[in-house]
């Protein structure tokens, strides 16, 4: 999801069936086999485990509807989650109401452009930017200014989680035809809808154009399909390296995946942990 996406965006309106969480009580079946596919099966888990090493408070950006940021509050930890998404917080203050009033009062939600940062707090011992986050700011520029935000706001001895996708195993030439990447219930209406996905060609900054349509069938039989439209910009290891160190940040560790696998070549994920120079 890109920050300039409005309230009205489809991939707003139908993000937490897109990113199911394993929590989610809502429609627990939209938590599918595709859902490990996405790297969605597991990193909650890794997550509630390094911010157990690592320690409170925890910083998440890019929170979008609190997928990771409730499960932390509810874990124990005090949370404050950034988005600048309204419609994304929106969602996620609604599903905040649900909690008790304990992982209410441990989740703080901030509206900012996190490329321009400025928090009260910047003792935060964990940050995490998971699931892409980064790669959905689709400027160099940006996404430098970022990475330079957070390690601002981390403590001496704090910790950056950052989860990416590999681009060795992506495709760097358009789709010449869409794919149905899922069927799954509408969280707000429990229609099924059907999510089709096609990817453009890489551009010269390194930009993908990721698009497709959703179709959601209503009971009387009605198909309302709507079109999306969003670009990331996939960063490679040895980029991102260079980009943590211009931020004043080192890796720690490279994972390709968020049960401790080792990066390979073929890894779905880099899953970084930085800390400070
Ligand atoms: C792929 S979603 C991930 C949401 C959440 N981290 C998760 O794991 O479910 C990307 C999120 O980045 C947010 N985002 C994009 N650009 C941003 C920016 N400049 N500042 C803050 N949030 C941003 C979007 O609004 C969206 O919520």
């Amino acid at each position: 999801m890109n920050g300039n996406s409005t309230a009205q965006h489809p991939a707003v309106h139908y993000y937490d069936g897109d990113y199911p969480s394993p929590d989610s009580s809502v429609f627990p079946e939209n938590f599918d086999e595709i859902t490990a596919y996405q790297g969605l099966a597991h990193d909650i888990t890794r997550y509630k485990e390094i911010a157990a090493e690592t320690g409170g408070p925890v910083l998440e950006l890019c929170c979008g509807t609190g997928r990771v940021a409730i499960p932390l509050a509810k874990a124990g930890f005090d949370v404050t989650a950034v988005d600048i998404s309204e419609g994304l917080i929106s969602q996620f203050r609604k599903k905040l109401s649900l909690e008790s009033e304990s992982v209410q009062r441990k989740t703080k939600i901030i509206r900012q452009d996190i490329t321009q940062l400025s928090l009260e707090r910047k003792d935060f011992k964990t940050a995490l930017v998971a699931f892409n986050s980064l790669l959905c700011i689709p400027e160099f520029a940006d996404q430098c200014a970022a990475l330079e935000a957070i390690a601002r706001h981390l403590s001496p001895e704090g910790r950056l989680v950052l989860d990416i996708v590999n681009p060795l195993v992506l495709k760097f030439d358009a789709d010449t035809f869409p794919k149905a990447f899922f069927t799954r219930k509408n969280p707000h209406t429990g229609n099924i809808y059907t999510r089709m996905s096609m990817v453009g060609a890489f551009d010269a900054n390194h930009r993908q154009r990721l698009h497709g349509w959703y179709d959601e069938v209503a009971p009387d039989g009605t198909v309302k399909r709507q079109h999306y439209s969003l670009w990331w910009r996939p960063i490679f290891r040895f980029e991102i390296e260079l980009m943590l160190k211009q931020a004043g940040l080192r890796i720690e560790t490279l994972e390709g995946g968020h049960q401790k696998e080792p990066y390979t070549a073929r890894s779905p994920h880099m899953f970084i942990q930085a800390v400070k120079i």
